[in-house]
């Protein structure tokens, strides 16, 4: 078992490497995003997906992603893991219909809370404390999950007609342009920028550059929030105007 992930801030990552040690602790995860990824899935037989539901759909960059690498999940069982702030219907299922398409068996899927990372909205801010208590729940689920996966009745979390009526009518109709598409985003405060280069370095798309010493994007942003949740000099915002609270996993101890 292999896990593979996308995760703009951390939590993904977090829930995927969690899942695969409750069946192995020598079980790796790797980010989509590394250039050797197709060379650690090749012999695998199950792979263990997670990436965060966006307007109850799955990343483009994720979707891309298994357009772009078809060939890597013929044959393969795959069990998906979501991470959500609060609801994401079918987030499961979204990249679930594709990768049947292309051959693979999907074992299960799991929708787990975690922090909102969307740190330039007021709404679903939570205390460090709430973070805590979301994160330790989510290891709850995920424990209890692998359990009963390892008993042959794995949970199928997002994966049933229902859930699909969930997530399209619940948000995926209203907001189907949000993540299917390129984004002229972030916005950069030029004035706050240092030019530290942190947001350049991170970006999955590399989107991001300095140039003629202003930090300029080339509006290819999938709004994972990963730089407006780095950013020291907090200058980068996506969807709001103003970053309430950033918030990074990565950052955090939680056991
Ligand atoms: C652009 C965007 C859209 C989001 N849409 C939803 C949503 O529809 N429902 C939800 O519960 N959470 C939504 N979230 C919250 C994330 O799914 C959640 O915080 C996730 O755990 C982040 O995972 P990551 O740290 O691995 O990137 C959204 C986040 C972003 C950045």
């Amino acid at each position: 078992m292999t896990g593979i992930y996308f995760s703009g801030t951390g939590n993904t990552k977090h829930c995927v490497e969690e899942f695969v040690h409750c069946f192995d602790v020598k079980n790796k995860s790797y980010s989509i995003e590394i250039p050797e990824i197709e060379k650690y899935l090749a012999e695998e037989n199950i792979i263990v997906f997670g990436y965060p539901t966006y307007f109850s759909n799955a990343p483009k960059i994720v979707m891309d992603f298994i357009k772009n690498h078809n060939q890597i999940f013929a044959h393969k069982k795959v069990f998906i893991i979501v991470t959500m702030g609060l609801f994401s219907g079918d987030g499961a299922g979204c990249s679930a219909r594709l990768l049947k398409k292309y051959g693979s068996e999907i074992i299960g899927g799991l929708h787990l809370q975690m922090p909102d990372c969307i740190s330039d909205n007021k709404l679903l801010k939570t205390t460090p404390e709430q973070n805590r208590v979301l994160v330790s729940k989510a290891n709850e689920k995920i424990h209890s999950a692998a359990k009963k996966m390892k008993e042959g009745n794995p949970p199928r979390d997002g994966l049933s007609f229902l859930h699909h009526l969930a997530g399209l009518f619940g948000q995926r109709l209203w907001f189907y342009g949000e993540s299917i598409s390129y984004k002229n985003k972030p916005i950069i405060d030029s004035k706050k920028c240092t030019l530290c280069g942190l947001c350049v370095k991170n970006c999955p798309m590399k989107n991001l550059d300095e140039k003629d010493g202003q930090l300029v994007h080339q509006k290819k942003c999938t709004l994972c929030y990963r730089c407006v949740n780095h950013c020291p000099a907090e200058a980068l915002t996506i969807l709001g105007k103003n970053v309430y609270q950033q918030y990074s996993i990565a950052f955090q101890s939680f056991h």
